[in-house]
Formats: C-alpha cells, sequence, structure tokens
C-alpha cells in the first residue's frame, strides 16, 4: 500500500515495487497543491501493470483500515509537501494532511494488523541543525518541518502501542517527475526563452544533500524489509553536497541553455546547509545512494524535454552529462 502514489517520489515507489513483483495499491487524492494531470502522468506506465491498482480518495476520509487490511507494508508518503507553501496557502492542509492523516495512516494500520508502516519524513525536522558537524537535533524552522517532527513523535506513540514504524528522513529529493514548486523544476523550466524566470533566494551559497529519487525509492523499499530498522529514523541523503549555485550551472550544462535568474530576498524556513548522516542507513538498511548529481540532472532534464514535445525520444539533446562541471 503506498499512499501518495501519485506524486514524485510514490509513484517511483510504485514503479520500483512493481519491478520487484510486489502487488500494490495506491491511494491518492489527486491533491491540487499542483497539476492532478501530472499526477496521472507519473502513474501513466503503473497503470499498464496487472499488479496495480488506484485508489482515489482522501485518507482523511476513506475507510483506511479496510484498504491496509490487504496490505504487509503500508508506505505513507501522501503529505502537503513543501517548506515555502506551510507558511502560506498550504497552512491548513500542512497541519490536517501531515499530522491528523498521519495518525489515521498509523491507527488504521494498527487496527489492521499491518505488517509494517514506512513512513516518510524530512531533513526539515532538523532545521539548521543538519549542517556538517552540526549537533543533529530535531529543531524545524518551517511549519512544514514541524509537522513533520509531530509526525515522527506520532510513530514513536503508535510504536510504543505495538505498530512497526521507520522513519526516513529524506533529504532534497530531485529527478525526473520532480514537483513544480521545487528548485531544480523551476530551474529545467527557466532556461526555456519563452519560460519564467527562476528566484533564486538569497545568494545561491546554501548549500543541499540533494538526493536522486530512484536512490530514494530503493531505501523505501529496504526500509520494510529489515526487521532491525523497526522503531528508528534514517537520514537518506544522496552522499555529496552543493550550493544552489553550482545546481544552477549544472542544468544550464545538462540544458545547453543558462538558467534565466533573479535574486529574491531569502525566505524564512530555508536552512543554510544540509547534510546527511548516511552511516545508519548504510549499515541497518544496506542502502548507499549511487547517483551522482550529474546523472540525476541529465535524467531530470531528459523528462523535461520529453514533457515538453512528447513525441521526441527523452534522450535528445541539446546538453548532456558530459557537458555538466567535473566537480557536481
Ligand atoms: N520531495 C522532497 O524533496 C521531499 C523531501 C523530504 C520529504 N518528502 C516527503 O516525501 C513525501 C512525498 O513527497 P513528494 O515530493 O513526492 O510530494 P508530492 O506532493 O508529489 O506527493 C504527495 C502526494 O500525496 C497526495 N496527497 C496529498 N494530500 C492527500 C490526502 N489528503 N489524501 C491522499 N493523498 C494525498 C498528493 O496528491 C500527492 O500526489 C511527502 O511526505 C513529503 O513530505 C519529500
Amino acid at each position: 500500500m503506498v499512499t501518495g502514489a501519485a506524486g514524485f517520489i510514490g509513484s517511483h515507489l510504485v514503479d520500483l515495487l512493481l519491478d520487484q513483483g510486489h502487488t500494490v495499491i495506491g491511494l491518492d487524492s489527486l491533491d491540487p497543491a499542483y497539476s492532478p494531470a501530472q499526477k496521472r502522468a507519473n502513474l501513466a506506465a503503473a497503470q499498464q501493470h496487472p499488479s496495480f491498482r488506484l485508489v482515489v480518495d482522501d485518507l482523511r476520509r476513506a475507510h483506511l483500515a479496510g484498504l491496509f487490511a490487504e496490505a504487509a507494508t503500508v508506505y505513507h508518503l501522501a503529505a502537503r509537501a513543501g517548506v515555502q507553501d506551510s507558511w502560506r496557502q498550504g497552512v491548513t492542509d500542512t497541519w490536517e494532511v501531515n499530522v491528523a492523516g498521519t495518525q489515521a495512516v498509523l491507527d488504521a494500520a494498527l487496527t489492521a494488523g499491518a505488517g509494517r508502516v514506512v513512513l516518510a519524513s524530512s531533513s526539515s525536522v532538523y532545521g539548521e541543525t543538519a549542517a556538517p558537524g552540526g549537533p543533529r537535533i530535531v529543531n524545524p524552522i518551517s511549519p512544514y518541518g514541524a509537522s513533520k517532527a509531530a509526525c515522527e513523535h506520532l510513530a514513536g506513540v503508535y510504536s510504543g502501542r505495538g505498530l512497526e514504524v521507520v522513519t526516513l528522513r529524506y533529504f532534497t529529493v530531485y529527478g525526473p517527475r520532480q514537483r513544480p514548486d521545487m528548485a531544480m523544476h523551476r530551474m529545467f523550466e527557466a532556461t526555456r526563452a519563452d519560460g519564467p524566470t527562476f528566484s533564486r533566494r538569497g545568494s545561491g551559497e546554501q548549500t543541499r544533500e540533494f538526493t536522486f529519487v530512484g536512490d530514494v525509492a530503493r531505501a523505501t523499499a529496504a526500509a520494510a524489509a529489515v526487521p532491525a530498522a523497526a522503531g528508528r529514523a534514517f537520514d537518506i541523503g544522496g552522499g555529496a553536497r552543493h550550493s544552489l549555485n553550482d545546481v544552477i550551472a549544472a542544468v544550464g550544462a545538462v540544458s545547453g541553455a543558462a538558467v534565466r535568474v533573479r535574486t529574491v530576498p531569502r525566505p524564512a524556513g530555508d536552512p543554510q546547509a544540509t547534510a546527511a548522516d548516511a552511516d545508519p542507513a548504510r549499515r541497518l538498511l544496506g542502502w548507499r545512494p549511487v547517483t551522482s548529481l550529474r546523472r540525476g540532472l541529465a535524467e531530470q532534464g531528459a523528462w523535461h524535454r520529453q514533457r515538453r514535445s512528447p513525441t521526441r525520444p527523452p534522450a535528445a539533446q541539446p546538453g548532456s552529462a558530459q557537458s555538466v562541471p567535473a566537480a557536481i
């Protein structure tokens, strides 16, 4: 069972689980936070698969225990995602979907006797404390991060009642199907002559551990399989840190056209640096990221080109992974 199955990460997880031979039920409300048509397109391949079924419903209203009764694992990815959105339009949903929705999922999983819940959390729970060498404590600096921290506490509550929960703190995920509010998506769109300009928040010197979505899907599937992972939280990061300015240059190189940039003030909730602690996921889940930023951006660039000209093969040039600066 995958909640948020039609979203960016959820749809890649669905594809991977189907490839691994599992039967998958997806639950998604096709929430209008961004285009429901994009979400349906994310599941185009899965919808052709005989072992996949999509239930379009809101997890706040669906009969979850009935759905979960069939599930060995509930991967809970449905959320109102996004730091900046959580100050603005997303305020209510950030709390209703992320917190009350997660409690509904955990409660139903316990009632239904689901084997395990894998909970999608975020590096945002750390606020500024996930910087290299930082104290690494849960100390969010945005309403979104606070909502994810609340989800983690709820996971602890339900673990105490006997439910197996594994929490994964994803670090800035990118790749094909990325949400349109996210930086790399906006950068690729800003390489088009007729596209919007990319609004760089601040100097661009902030650094992130960007994580390729295929690696995130593998980590998420692995979290269901390791008995010793129950009750634990893992950082899921891409293995290297890059500044926003590095990524702007790399997206330009991949696309064969510069990203048109304008600078806007750095908003609240945007940490200066994030870095994952890779060791627990490597030791306990047997997982490590394998996709370099160079390779992952080339895949995302191909997806953007394909969306603009669906008849053109995804591997079409201009730009190539080879033309990205070697340091990326
Ligand atoms: N993308 C990232 O960089 C990132 C980083 C850290 C954590 N996360 C977490 O990973 C998960 C997936 O994120 P994403 O980037 O794929 O976001 P996304 O918005 O693409 O996917 C979330 C999906 O949940 C669905 N949804 C929203 N409200 C729902 C509801 N009430 N009932 C049923 N479905 C609902 C949406 O329609 C959407 O398809 C989220 O929990 C997010 O907080 C993402």
